[in-house]
């Protein structure tokens, strides 16, 4: 699929997988990786990064989100999620509350294992409808 940057889904998610190899993940031993294209063109990678206390582990997506907006980034046409053997992992409650602070609900979300072919396609909208905005 082509994302009107140049950059095309499958050339995402090989990042988000490459992204994933330095998730710092001692304690799941899960790796994720999300590759994140801005309008620009400009791709932001993340892995997850967790902690000893718990709650306080970041996830590859929002890594990726945190890493774009702090590079002035604020619109993206897709992401590409890497995590899981068989099934791919997709993005947890709060990622995707994060993500539609940025993106809109057509926004493609590509998550594929990590290694194997299993792929699964959304849009933002599927994954988180009744999305919370302050209005
Ligand atoms: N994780 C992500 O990075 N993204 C997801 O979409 C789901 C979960 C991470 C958090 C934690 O480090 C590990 O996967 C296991 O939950």
């Amino acid at each position: 699929m082509d994302t009107g940057t140049g950059v095309d889904m499958a050339v995402l998610a090989e990042m988000a997988r490459k992204a994933a190899d330095s998730a710092y993940a001692p304690y799941s031993r899960y790796k994720v990786g999300a590759a994140l294209l801005a309008d620009d063109g400009r791709v932001f990678t993340g892995c997850n990064i967790e902690n000893a206390s718990y709650g306080l582990t970041n996830c590859a997506e929002r890594t990726a989100v945190f890493k774009a907006v702090s590079e002035g980034a604020r619109c993206f046409r897709a992401i590409a999620i890497a995590g899981g053997d068989d099934e791919p992992a997709t993005p947890c409650g709060a990622c995707r509350q994060v993500l539609a602070e940025f993106c809109g609900p057509e926004t493609p979300v590509m998550c594929v294992a990590l290694s194997g072919d299993a792929v699964r396609e959304y849009t933002l909208g599927e994954l988180l409808p009744g999305v919370f905005h302050l209005r």
